[in-house]
């Protein structure tokens, strides 16, 4: 029977604290929960959830992932913790993992992630920060898998924002060495030092690719990805960024560019006909409802390495 390793890093804070091999694993162990072929038990396990944001999906995935599991969650969020009134991270951290065994965190700056890690004695995983989302880009990559089964000549390209969720398929592009092609408006690059990071993985194949014409990112590639123009935190900019970003609409002329097979991607939640068209993403090339799907089961195979 299939079993799950213990990863070589005890949190999972980004895309790139995982091996490819780690990563492959990861997605067998998901695909067999998917097809019901595997059978882990974490019981008696704690999974305390903080969530600084909003959330639908990871909050939800997280707990029926942990329930199928057989273990259990604890949501915590600033009002009704004293996450709000201020209490220090380092002590939240100390105090959480005297009970739990595994946290999952949902914050606005990175750093903070960080600081859960440094202090909790128990596997810290990111559940989006500022700069990454690596659990979506886990199911991102899953959904990918299940349509070409091999990565390896796969082309993504992302239309929109250059925020965490483009951030974590980069890093994630590089780990496999496939063509991640990034299309947004000039000043909305992603982060540059991952930019920098996945370079220095790629060596000098050109394999990433940083556009402000969706038109040429979309051109042959077999996925096409958005998020939303503005990420939870920048709602001062919506009316601005409405702006900036038109053009940058994936639309059924966009779709025509890409590659026939071509299928069509979003982490949710969307707005409509603001980065994508409500014809595209109810089409038949969507998989944007699998890809949420596949959150649960990808959660529950990274669960699994990190804590049984
Ligand atoms: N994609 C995603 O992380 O969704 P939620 O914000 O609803 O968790
Ligand atoms: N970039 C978005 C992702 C939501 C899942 C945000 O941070 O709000």
């Amino acid at each position: 029977m299939l079993k799950p390793i213990k990863l070589a890093n005890e949190n999972f804070l980004s895309s790139l604290d995982i091996s490819i091999e780690e990563f492959f694993h990861i997605l067998k162990i998901a695909k067999n929960f998917k097809n019901k072929d595997l059978n882990i038990k974490l019981e008696d396990k704690v999974l305390g959830l903080i969530f600084d944001k909003s959330s639908t999906r990871t909050r939800v995935s997280f707990q029926v992932a942990m329930s199928r599991l057989g273990g259990t969650t604890v949501d915590l969020n600033p009002s009704t913790s004293q996450i709000g009134r201020g209490e220090p991270i380092r002590d939240t951290a100390r105090v959480l993992s005297r009970y739990c065994d595994v946290i999952a965190i949902r914050t606005f700056k990175h750093s903070d992630l960080e600081e859960y890690a440094k202090w909790s004695s128990k596997p810290v995983i990111n559940a989006l920060t500022d700069l990454e989302h690596p659990c979506q880009a886990l199911a991102d990559f899953m959904t990918i898998k299940e349509e070409f089964v091999d990565l390896k000549n796969v082309v993504l390209a992302f239309i929109g924002d250059g925020n965490n969720v483009a951030n974590s398929l980069i890093l994630c592009g590089a780990l496999l060495g496939i063509e991640v092609r990034i299309a947004c408006p000039k000043g909305y690059e992603p982060n540059s030092l991952v930019i920098n990071k996945a370079y220095e993985i790629y060596k000098n194949k050109n394999l990433l690719k940083i556009t402000n014409d969706p038109n040429a990112a979309a051109l042959g590639a077999n996925v096409l990805y958005t998020d939303v123009w503005s990420s939870m935190g920048e709602e001062k900019q919506k009316e601005k960024k409405d702006k900036v970003f038109r053009g940058f609409t994936i639309d059924s002329d966009l779709v025509n560019k890409a590659d026939k097979d071509a299928i069509i991607l979003h982490c949710l939640p969307a707005y409509r006909s603001k980065e994508i068209t409500d014809k595209v993403f109810e089409s038949s090339k969507s998989r944007i409802f699998d890809q949420a799907e596949n959150r649960m089961y990808s959660q529950q195979a990274l669960l699994s390495c990190l804590i049984s």
